[in-house]
C-alpha cells in the first residue's frame, strides 16, 4: 500500500523535482511487486552513465523478493538494515570491476556511484523509492554470487514502492520522521572564486 509521503527538500537554489523530492526510505511495501518497466528504465538509466573512458566497470545483481538471491542478500544486510530492507521488491547490488586484465580499474568505484546514482535518479521519476546500504558483508556476497576478486560489491539498495508509514514500527516511524537535513552550500565550497 504505497502512502502520499513527501519529504521534499528544503533548497536554497531550485533543483528539479526529482532531486528534491528522492529521500531514502526505509518503509516499503512489503506486498508490492517491483514495476518491472520502472526497473527496466532505471537500469537503462545506469546503463547511460557516463565512466571513466566509458570502461563501464560497473556490474548489478538484481534480486527480486521471494527469489532465493534475494533470501540470500537479505542474509547478508548488517544490523537494522536487515529488520527493513528485505521488504523492499527487489534488492540491486552495484558492484565495481576494480580490476581488469590484471590492472587495477582506477575509476571503478566512482563509476559504480554514478551509475548508482543515475539509477536512482529514474527510479525515483518512474515512482520506486531506493535506499542504499553500505551496511553489509560484502565478502558474503561474493561467496553466495561467486563474484571474482576483480568484482568488488559497492552497495545493496533496496528499490519498490513506498509503504504505510502507519503500519511500520515505533523505530522506523521516527527514523523515517527524522528531519531532512544538509550543510549550507557555502560550507562545501573549498574555493568559490
Ligand atoms: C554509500 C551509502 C551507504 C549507505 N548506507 C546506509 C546503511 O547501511 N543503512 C541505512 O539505513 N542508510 C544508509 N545510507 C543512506 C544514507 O544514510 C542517506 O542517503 C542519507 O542519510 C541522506 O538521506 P536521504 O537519502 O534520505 O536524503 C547509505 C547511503 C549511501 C549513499
Amino acid at each position: 500500500m504505497s502512502t502520499l509521503t513527501v519529504r521534499t527538500a528544503e533548497t536554497e537554489a531550485p533543483i528539479l523535482d526529482v532531486l528534491a523530492e528522492r529521500w531514502s526510505t526505509r518503509i516499503f511495501d512489503r506486498d508490492a511487486d517491483i514495476d518491472e518497466a520502472a526497473l527496466a528504465s532505471a537500469l537503462e538509466a545506469a546503463r547511460w552513465a557516463p565512466t571513466a573512458a566509458n570502461t563501464q566497470a560497473w556490474r548489478v545483481i538484481v534480486a527480486r523478493r521471494g527469489s532465493r538471491s534475494h533470501a540470500e542478500l537479505v542474509s547478508t544486510l548488517a544490523g537494522f538494515n536487515s529488520a527493513w530492507a528485505g521488504d523492499a521488491a527487489a534488492l540491486v547490488v552495484f558492484i565495481a570491476e576494480t580490476e581488469r586484465d590484471g590492472k587495477p580499474m582506477r575509476w571503478a568505484e566512482y563509476d559504480a556511484g554514478q551509475v548508482a546514482a543515475h539509477f536512482t535518479v529514474q527510479a525515483h521519476a518512474n515512482g520506486l523509492s531506493t535506499h542504499q546500504m553500505g551496511g553489509f558483508d560484502a565478502a558474503a556476497i561474493s561467496a553466495a554470487f561467486g563474484l571474482g576478486a576483480e568484482l568488488t560489491p559497492i552497495t545493496v539498495m533496496a528499490v519498490g514502492e513506498l509503504g504505510d508509514i502507519r503500519a511500520a514500527s515505533a523505530e522506523l516511524q521516527a527514523r523515517e520522521n527524522a528531519p531532512r537535513e544538509r550543510r549550507p552550500i557555502a560550507e562545501s565550497l573549498l574555493v568559490n572564486d
